[in-house]
Formats: structure tokens, sequence, C-alpha cells
């Protein structure tokens, strides 16, 4: 199902795919990312992943390698030589393979990119039905977490300690003590029977899911705000946290720091726009 990946344009059996050892985003981290989920064969909200992705690759100074309508080709060229049906595209641009490795922006090289698609996971019954587990950690992370870079280690560290935690997700929170986002998801709170989520800023990824759940929030004129600062004290008194990402979709939390949230079931809110994301056109 999902054994061929994409090299630099070319379809190649996924174990036998390779990538030299100087490439730049072996080394040092230096490119960026996409996951996209694909439903049914088609790529979900693809138009606004490959928007992020320029964004990304000009943010760090990559030529985007391909044109808008070359991207839409080869990752659906990929989704059907993998099947199609139900999974997730995960797709990755780094700087390239220069002879030698040294700090200092090689001149001349050409991005790398690789593509390829895992079986998507979406949530299971039991976390739809009981919510999920969070903790907090303080945020480590670089100051430009807007950039969907592939230095992800400060995430990789907070979500094994979550899980260390038998926890889903570690909550990252600022110096200031508010809330900023997920390990590798953004967050909704309804507090005081306001829907809130932290605003837009370089320290929090401009999630795809993030926008669409903002998107179903109006749709259903359900009342919404984006706030430069969410305590976590205002998070610790929720009624309701949400996280959400194109893996994970929209998932209630319904423990924080081992202490319940809310009355400790997903919430009403939260089943009426998971509700409502259900009939969202997923092309
Ligand atoms: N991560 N914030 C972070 C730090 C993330 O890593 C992600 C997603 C999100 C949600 O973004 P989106 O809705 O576009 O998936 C927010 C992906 C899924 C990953 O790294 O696997």
């Amino acid at each position: 199902m999902t054994d061929t990946a994409l090299i630099n344009g070319s379809f190649v059996a996924a174990e036998q795919a390779s990538i030299s050892i100087f490439d730049r985003g072996f080394l040092f981290a230096d490119s960026v990312y996409e996951v996209v989920p694909v439903y049914a064969g088609r790529p979900f909200r693809l138009e606004a992943h490959l928007s992020r992705l320029a964004d990304s690759l000009a943010a760090v100074g990559i030529d985007n390698p391909h044109q808008h309508g070359d991207w839409v080709r080869l990752l659906n060229d990929l989704i059907n030589v993998n099947g199609g049906g139900d999974q997730s595209v995960y797709l990755q641009v780094t700087r390239g393979a220069p002879a030698r490795r040294e700090h200092r922006l090689p001149q001349d090289v050409d991005p790398n990119i690789v593509a390829f698609c895992q079986a998507r996971r979406p949530p299971p019954p039991a976390t739809l039905a009981d919510g999920v587990a969070a903790v907090t950690r303080r945020d480590t992370r670089w100051a430009r977490c807007h950039i969907k870079s592939t230095s992800l280690l400060a995430n990789v560290l907070a979500a094994a300690e979550a899980h260390a935690e038998e926890a889903t997700e570690a909550l990252f929170i600022d110096e200031a003590d508010g809330v900023v986002e997920g390990s590798s998801s953004n967050i909704f709170a309804v507090v005081d029977g306001r829907v809130l989520t932290p605003a837009l800023r370089p320290a929090i990824l401009p999630g795809i899911t993030r926008g669409v759940v903002l998107d179903v929030l109006a749709a259903n004129d359900i009342a919404h705000h984006m706030v430069d600062h969410l305590p976590l004290t205002a998070l610790r008194r929720a009624d309701e946290i949400w996280i959400c990402s194109s893996s994970r979709e929209i998932m209630p939390v319904t423990q924080l720091d081992g202490v319940t949230v809310g009355n400790g079931r997903p919430g009403d809110v939260w089943a009426k726009v998971y509700g409502a994301l259900q009939e969202v056109d997923h092309e």
C-alpha cells in the first residue's frame, strides 16, 4: 500500500530510497516539511499545505523546487501509486547535499525532495468517547516555530515525556505562563463559555486543521476569540480543551497534568465542532 516513495521527481521503492549523508536536512535539520492527510484518495486542503510549504521555504531561503501545478501532479501521482484511499503524505524539502559539511550556506546546490505515504491513523473511537490526557511543559523551542522546519528535537523530547506519563500530548507554556501549542498540534479551550485559541505569532505553527476548525466555528455561529495570551491558569479551569492537527483531526483533552478537565467528558462544543468537521468537503 505505502511502499513507493518520491525522490527528486522519481518514484522508487521506499526501502531502497536513499539520501546523501551530506544532505543538510540530515546534518543541520536544514529543511522544511508538510504532512497532508488523504481521505478517499484526495489530499485534504492541499492548496493550504502547499502555500504553507512555500512560506516555510521562503522563510529559510530555499528556492521552491516546483511550480504549484507540478506539486499537485507529483503528490497525486504518489498517492495513486500507493493505492489511494486513506493515508497521509509526508513531504520534505532540504537545502540539498553540498560536497562539504560546513555551516555557511552552500552555493549552487539543488534542494532534495523526499515524499512518502503512511497509513493514516484516525483517532480511535475510545479517544473520541473518553478524550485524552495532556501534560504541560516549558517551551524550550527556537523562536521561529511558525516555520514548519524539521528541527523538532524539543518537540520530540516533550512528546516522549508526555508518553512516559501516559499522556497523548505535551502542551508548551511560554515564559509569561501562556499556552502556546502542543508538541505536534494546535490548541483550543472553552473558558467561561468562550472558545479561545492563541493568536498566531512566530512561536506557533499556523496549523491547517486550526484554520479548518476556525472556519467551522464561524460557519456554525460559535463565538470564538484569538487571544494574544491564553493563561495557563485559564486552561486549568477550562470546561473543554481540544488539540488539533492533520493526523489527530480534533481531539478532546479530558485530563491536564493529571487533573480532570471540566466534567471529565468530551464537551458539547467539541462534539458540535467534531460533527461539523465530518461534514466538511474532504478534498
Ligand atoms: N504536525 N503545531 C505543531 C508544532 C505541529 O507539529 C503540527 C502538526 C500542528 C498542526 O498543524 P496541521 O494542522 O497543519 O497538521 C501544530 C504534523 C502533523 C507532524 O509533525 O506530524
